[in-house]
């Protein structure tokens, strides 16, 4: 099964960002474009009928488990799901490749979280249909990546900026947060890029990313100075203290809290239209409140257009797996319900 593409994705696993090429992003983006329609109920279409997603996430998710069942049920499949680790085999202590070769007989494309760096590649190795990487432990979250990259796409739309000589911050659990992680590689993919990398010294980006951002001849700025991070820059990017990655959870309190955006600190140090995201979830209890709810009222908070995003960009995926984008149209028909987004039937 093809790991790395150049426009064609049939049948491959989506494991990693360095498998896309610009190319690949532009094909991915464009057929995203396409989904909208069905993404926002106006349309319906069943091109996957009779088709089954095995949605194993043996680690906590709101957002990406939903989005991939939702975006195949959109394309007309069906959905299994295992959730948590302790309701399946794996606590008897079957294997990764038993488990995979067992539940790619079920299933036509599998969406796999799992806690371990490097497991759900371990899992495509022996699995017979298409794996995607949901989330490994603090290595990657491709999905997010792409799909946080096609916000920033839209986003700066309406700005006159493009992700060429794109300006942002990245704030927060760099060393831990994997969603940073494959949107730095991803952000490798274009040019003339200033990327400001805020985070307490021990939670700083690893040096590969680092490293590959500037061989990729962009500019990196490590600190750790919120306010003046945010002054110059396209988009705010702020992140998670990813409690659960830390050996002991206490030594998070430590870092909780530290790079908190509210409106004020926004109105005093950001230009005026620059784009706050976040790949959620926002940590907004009091001792951390991150992105704090007075911002949920400030037009440029992108959070809740990435979480629509993402269901686009995830019937992008699976349209393009599977072969069928260019089937979508064709199967499709208008919605006969009444439709609460758009007011209309
Ligand atoms: N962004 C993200 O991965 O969210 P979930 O953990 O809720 O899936």
């Amino acid at each position: 099964m093809g790991q790395v593409f150049t426009v064609d994705f049939t049948g491959a696993h989506i494991l990693s960002i360095e498998q896309f090429q610009r190319e690949d992003i532009e094909k991915l983006f464009r057929t995203a474009d396409r989904m909208e329609p069905y993404a926002q109920r106006r349309r319906v279409t069943r091109v996957l009928e009779g088709a089954i997603l095995g949605n194993m996430f043996f680690e906590a998710s709101t957002r990406t488990r939903i989005s991939f069942g939702s975006a195949f049920n959109l394309l007309g499949g069906e959905v299994r799901e295992s959730v948590g680790a302790e309701s399946s085999s794996l606590v008897k202590g079957e294997s990764l490749r038993d488990t995979a070769r067992v539940l790619s007989g079920y299933s036509d494309v599998i969406c796999m979280r799992h806690p371990v760096a490097g497991s759900v590649a371990e899992f495509a190795s022996a699995s017979r249909v298409p794996v995607i990487n949901g989330g490994d432990g603090s290595n990657e979250h491709p999905s997010q990546a792409l799909l946080d990259l096609y916000t920033i796409e839209r986003e700066l739309q309406g700005r006159q900026r493009k992700i060429d000589g794109l300006r942002i911050a990245m704030i927060g659990d760099l060393k831990h947060g994997r969603t940073v992680h494959s949107l730095s590689k991803l952000l490798c993919q274009y040019r003339n890029i200033k990327v400001m990398l805020v985070s307490p010294a021990e939670l700083a980006m690893p040096d590969e990313y680092v490293s590959a951002l500037r061989e990729a001849g962009h500019q990196v700025h490590v600190t750790d100075r919120l306010e003046e991070s945010i002054a110059n820059v396209d988009i705010v990017y702020s992140t998670r203290i990813q409690e659960e990655r830390f050996q002991d959870r206490q030594q998070a309190d430590l870092y909780r809290g530290r790079f908190r955006l509210n409106q004020a600190i926004y109105t005093r140090h950001c230009e005026p239209n620059t784009v706050i995201m976040h790949p959620l979830p926002r940590d907004s209890r009091a001792e951390a409140n991150e992105l704090d709810a007075d911002l949920d009222s400030n037009p440029n908070l992108a959070i809740f257009r990435q979480t629509d995003n993402g269901l686009i960009v995830r019937m992008a995926l699976f349209a393009l797996i599977l072969d069928v984008a260019h089937l979508v149209d064709q199967h499709a028909r208008d919605v006969f319900w009444f439709n609460p987004r758009i007011g209309s039937h």
